[in-house]
């Protein structure tokens, strides 16, 4: 795969992205999100990231040898400390289970600790969202803690046991370690 910055004229790619409610499951209870969100608040954000150096955010992610859009990663500075990157993932169901958020992850993580010389990558996702757990442990990130998300983060839909979440860490000098 390769990645590349998102532009304004991506909002239609990822308004079909968001328009799964499989992708959704996880994030919004299946909901789409609506276009003109896309287009007046999430594409200006993410081209905002990019003024940042380095230059943290959202990337688009294509297939190589078709140049299908394929999802987004992102490595965007952490919510709690600035000092920490926040690692996440949306993919088409097209190219589920096919290895790739995991060879996209370890690469936006090797960037982060060879080329920015951050300390430590940080994620976060709904304990129940099983397949993105094991996407972060392949990728050589492991359980720091739970924490339960509130309810205005994520509305009503979402209740008692499954509210639970999970943030998952890995420093550079650990990741150093791993066996590639
Ligand atoms: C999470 C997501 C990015 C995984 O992408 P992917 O490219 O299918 O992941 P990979 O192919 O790299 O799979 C990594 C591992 O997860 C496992 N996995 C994938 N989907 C799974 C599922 N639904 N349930 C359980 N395990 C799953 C794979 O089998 C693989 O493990 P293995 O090698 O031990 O078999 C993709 O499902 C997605 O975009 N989901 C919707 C958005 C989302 O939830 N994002 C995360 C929000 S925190």
């Amino acid at each position: 795969m390769y990645f590349r910055q998102f532009r304004v004229d991506d909002a239609q790619l990822l308004f079909e992205l968001d328009s799964d409610p499989e992708v959704m499951r996880f994030i919004s209870n299946g909901q789409p999100t609506p276009l003109a969100q896309i287009q007046d608040v999430i594409i200006p954000r993410f081209l905002d990231y990019y003024k940042e150096s380095p230059p943290r955010g959202f990337w688009a992610a294509h297939l190589r040898d078709t140049t299908e859009f394929m999802g987004w990663f992102h490595l965007r500075p952490g919510a709690i400390s600035r000092e920490e990157v926040d690692l996440g993932y949306r993919l088409k169901r097209s190219v589920w289970r096919r290895g790739l958020a995991t060879e996209g992850s370890r690469a936006l993580i090797k960037k982060v600790f060879d080329d920015w010389g951050y300390q430590k990558i940080t994620a976060h996702t709904m304990a129940v969202n099983l397949a993105s757990r094991r996407v972060l442990e392949k990728a050589g990130l492991r359980v720091e803690r739970e924490f339960h998300y509130g309810g205005a983060t994520l509305g009503n839909w979402i209740i008692g046991e499954e509210h639970r979440a999970v943030k998952y860490s890995v420093t550079r000098t650990e990741f150093s370690r791993q066996s590639p």
